[in-house]
């Protein structure tokens, strides 16, 4: 689908669709609305009056409007949307509107169509502010339109790949036009349009490769992604094998790795955005997991197919800095990923082995199933060792996370207030929930081992904070927060702009969060 922005009257584009909208209860349509409601001779009053437009959030009513009946009118149809309550509407609300629409188009059998930016309450006409607006917030126009081309991209997205006979599958909108009414706004509408699609497509890898079967990608083919967007983005990409990576003493992370057939491979993405401030850098650490078995303490059967997901971290980090290497920002960002399977072979680790990890620090493996921890260690002491100043790390680590806050919020750790702060921030502001738990002495106890300075295993209790108590061991004084999404990658059934399957979850959090740190 290609997303464009056009200016002028909306009664005067050509297209199969025009969507408008109404807020909840709204008895006289505004704006954009209201300039087509008087071309069509007060019909969507009438609808409203008879009882079939509510204004209720995402409902939509189709109307026809053939070029015989309203020859002043060029829409072939008009569809309008309910936009929920004025009071609460949001971004949020923006993007879950704009995905049930692009959906709703899919089924109409349209291939073009024209949108305004919902919320914004611009009328048709220049100067004009569109009656009936209420008392609620505006949407910010570049903000609006932003959300719209994420709603809309991320709401249409499917992965149907290895479907080769679906004969009921509706064609994709081909092209998607945002209305911009009147030429003040314009650049702002361009602006946002342009962001959310680079947000978007970045967020879309991340679901491609969270979605994509573990035969499709081994750890080498996810090295390959990485230097693929590293290539096309002109930034910088390094993958250590093995031997290299031994070299470097990173045994906790080898010790997962030696369970598999196919070869670990360690990536490292660099885009230089303040290249004469080597300090000022972020380093986005993510688990790459391309398969996780449990390892010699096997998982049970039912739901392991899931485990195709455990390299979502890994795939939030390479994608984001395909977003990250088009905006810009002045900061340096690095990208890690310790990806390797976690697999039961006959060389595997078991569980009671001891494991010495980058930085020197022992580990005690008593559950090979907390493997992802073991990774992170090493991946985040090589971060170090290049003189991180901040690092992320995105992880799918922790059933109990789910436990913890659902699969709609992801847990957040972090010893830093003011970087965890600003993830949380960005979080907001792209609309992917995060929540700050607690990193308490108590807690952290429980990884307390009697024959190695670790245990991965926490025991009872608190699992999301005993595997983040452990990473924090390796990030030492060095700011760092740890999002934990194992319960927030991937969705059973569709939610708001999300599909069924892989999220994407936190790609646009990183990259918002490199650009409030670079901006
Ligand atoms: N990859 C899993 C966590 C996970 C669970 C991700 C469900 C997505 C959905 C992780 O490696 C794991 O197995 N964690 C264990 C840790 C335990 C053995 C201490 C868990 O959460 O059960
Ligand atoms: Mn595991
Ligand atoms: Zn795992």
């Amino acid at each position: 689908m290609e997303i464009t922005v056009v200016q002028g009257d909306v009664t005067e584009i050509e297209t199969d669709v025009l969507v408008v909208n109404l807020f909840e209860g709204a008895t006289a349509p505004g704006g954009s609305t209201g300039a087509v409601d008087s071309a069509l001779f007060g019909l969507i009053t009438q609808l409203i009056s008879d009882g079939e437009i509510t204004g209720e959030e995402s409902e939509s009513v189709l109307i026809h409007t053939p070029n015989s009946a309203y020859p002043d009118f060029k829409p072939s149809r008009v569809l309008v949307v309910g936009l929920g309550p004025e009071e609460s509407f949001d971004l949020n609300g923006v993007r879950r509107v704009s995905a049930s629409v692009i959906r709703k188009l899919r089924l109409s059998g349209a291939r073009q169509a024209a949108t305004v930016v919902h919320g914004a309450n611009d009328a048709n006409s220049a100067g004009s502010d569109g009656a009936g607006s209420g008392g609620g917030r505006l949407i910010d126009p570049a903000a609006g339109a932003q959300a719209v081309a994420e709603g809309s991209l991320l709401g249409s997205y499917r992965f149907d790949k290895y479907k080769t006979v679906d004969s009921k599958r509706r064609p994709d909108i081909e092209g998607l036009a945002v209305i911009a009414p009147n030429s003040s706004k314009l650049g702002a509408i361009e602006a946002g349009v342009e962001k959310g699609i680079v947000y978007s497509l970045a967020e879309t890898l991340a679901r491609d490769l969270v979605n994509e079967p573990a035969n499709k990608l081994s750890p080498a083919d996810l090295a390959a992604v990485a230097e693929q967007v590293a290539r096309d983005s002109g930034i910088g990409c390094t993958v250590l094998e093995e031997a290299e990576v031994s070299e470097l003493g990173m045994g906790a992370y080898i010790g997962v790795a030696q369970g598999s057939d196919r070869p670990l491979k360690f990536i490292h993405m660099s885009y230089e955005g303040d290249p004469s401030n080597e300090g000022n850098n972020l380093w986005l650490v993510g688990k790459g997991i391309t398969f996780d078995s449990g390892g010699i303490s096997l998982k049970r059967g039912a739901g392991m197919g899931k485990m195709k997901g455990d390299m979502g971290g890994g795939a939030s980090v390479i994608a984001a800095m395909q977003a990250i290497s088009h905006l810009k920002p002045k900061l340096n960002v690095h990208a890690v990923c310790a990806a390797t399977d976690n697999m039961p072979g006959a060389s595997a680790q078991r569980p009671g082995d001891v494991v010495t990890a980058m930085n020197g620090m022992t580990i005690e493996v008593d559950n090979t199933d907390a493997e992802g921890r073991l990774t992170l260690a090493d991946a985040i002491g090589y971060a170090l060792s290049k003189g991180a100043a901040r690092v992320v790390d995105v992880a799918t680590l922790t059933g109990a996370a789910r436990v913890a806050l659902g699969d709609g919020v992801s847990p957040v750790f972090g010893n830093d207030d003011e970087l965890v702060g600003a993830v949380l921030e960005a979080s907001k502001s792209v609309g992917e929930s995060m929540w700050r738990l607690p990193l308490d002495p108590v807690t952290k106890r429980q990884n307390s081992s009697r024959i190695a300075d670790l245990k991965n295993t926490g025991g009872m209790g608190g699992g999301a904070t005993t595997a983040a108590h452990f990473i924090s061991d390796f990030a030492g004084d060095t700011p760092w927060v740890h999002i934990d999404v194992a319960a927030t990658s991937m969705l059973d059934r569709t939610r708001g702009w999300t599909p069924a399957g892989a999220t994407g979850v936190p790609t646009r959090s990183l990259i918002e969060l490199a650009m409030t740190l670079g901006g």
